[in-house]
């Protein structure tokens, strides 16, 4: 899956990136002091200097490449993408986990909605390259410092005068963050935020014509999404154009196969010039659940064929394996002179397509009874110097 969005960050110009796994703490502080990434999930420690240094794990990779920037200035527009484990101290569940692995891509140094729908349809190709067709586009912008302030007080003033028909959870987090309340999924919260200002009739004429022009260039390439004005990221240094991908066969909370944005004050928070900036950062662990849940993936060929089913407290099990094995016939076995019932178990769970079963009977005759463990589950009795023969052909013609 990597190697298949490496080649399509390639094809659009992305050159790979490899930033560490821990940094500086004070990189990721900047991703928002109210945000649970930074004040609850960091992985964080002492190193071993004089005066120690307070490092973190990466939570994610959008500041580790604002801060290289920063560093190492490139000429923009640059375009990177990247792949690799990301930490996050979170309560782990279906599809969330401490550590899990992103890809992702970041264009630095242009603020040209162009580079907001290259962005976006990188992300939507991806998904439909991998089978994936039930993954929903949602969009949003949410306005810039120009035009956020007079938003956030609305919401802020809208909020506190309801907050007693909020959870206690999302009266806490209005303190901190108001726009993370709209995130909210608890019912309790549902009639306050349908009734919530939206930033989208807070957008200055500027920041409204960018984000015209970025869905403009979506219908243009036929790209479907959805309007989502309520729409708000777990980071804090969105601007402008959000978005995330949503898998609709996954039926747990953690639908959210991908997400990114604009983030056009970032590069400056970590000591750079003025950057505008847009990536995105897709959960591999996740679409890899959400390729199952469609059924992407062909079942895979086991590589062993045969399981051989021995009940006569002998060698053969040794044997007819050591002698399929020698051929390239992949075999395996069950030990410890278990019962044909048990052993059949084993034989239906290994993936291999046929049983070889020998019983006195057959033991006695110098032959083994093969049966299909797929197919019509018919069986036959071979002679042992037929069977590798007989095994290779009904390989053959099976696959
Ligand atoms: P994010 O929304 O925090 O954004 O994460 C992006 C994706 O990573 C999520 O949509 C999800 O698929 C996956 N993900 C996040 N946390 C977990 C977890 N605990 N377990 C499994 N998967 C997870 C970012 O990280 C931004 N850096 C994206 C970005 C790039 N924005 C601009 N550029």
């Amino acid at each position: 899956m990597i190697n298949a969005f490496a080649r399509q960050a390639e094809q659009a110009g992305f050159g790979e990136i490899m930033s560490p796994i821990f940094e500086d703490i004070g990189v990721f502080k900047r991703l928002g002091e109210s945000t649970d990434v930074v004040t609850k999930e960091m992985f964080d420690f002492f190193d071993k200097g004089d005066p120690p240094q307070h490092l973190a794990l990466r939570p994610e990779l959008t500041a580790s490449v604002c801060r290289a920037f920063a560093e190492h200035r490139p000429t923009p527009a640059w375009k990177v993408w990247y792949e690799g484990p990301q930490f996050r101290y979170e309560q782990p569940q279906a599809g969330r986990y401490r550590q899990f692995t992103q890809v992702g891509v970041e264009t630095l140094g242009t603020d040209d909605p162009q580079a907001d729908v290259d962005t976006v349809v990188l992300g939507w190709r991806f998904y439909q390259s991998l089978g994936l067709r039930e993954v929903t586009l949602l969009i949003n912008s949410l306005g810039d410092a120009n035009c956020r302030p007079a938003y956030l007080a609305a919401l802020q003033a809208y909020l506190s005068s309801n907050a007693l028909g909020l959870s206690p959870q999302s009266q806490a987090t209005l303190e901190r963050n108001p726009l993370r309340v709209l995130d909210s999924k608890r019912p309790e919260d549902e009639a306050v935020i349908a009734g919530a200002p939206l930033m989208v009739d807070f957008l200055s004429d500027e920041t409204a014509e960018h984000f015209a022009a970025v869905r403009a260039g979506l219908d243009q390439l036929g790209i479907p999404y959805e309007l989502s004005p309520r729409l708000v990221r777990g980071l804090d240094y969105y601007t402008r154009t959000t978005f995330e991908f949503a898998a609709e066969a996954l039926t747990s909370a953690q639908n959210a196969v991908g997400g990114g944005g604009r983030y056009d004050g970032l590069v400056e928070a970590l000591g750079g010039p003025p950057t505008p900036g847009i990536g995105f950062a897709l959960g591999v662990d996740r679409i890899l659940l959400a390729c199952d849940a469609e059924g992407v993936f062909a079942d895979e060929e086991s590589t062993v064929k045969v399981f051989v089913v021995d009940v006569t407290e002998t060698n053969e099990a040794l044997r007819i394996c050591e002698e399929l094995r020698a051929a390239g016939l992949g075999a395996d076995r069950a030990y410890d002179g278990r019962s044909m019932k048990a052993q059949m178990k084993v034989a239906d769970r290994s993936g291999a397509r046929f049983a070889v079963i020998v019983g006195d009977d057959e033991l006695a005759a110098g032959e083994v009874t093969v049966r299909d463990l797929r197919g019509d589950g018919g069986q036959q009795r071979v002679p042992n110097h037929q069977l590798v023969a007989t095994i290779a052909q009904a390989v053959g013609s099976v696959t």
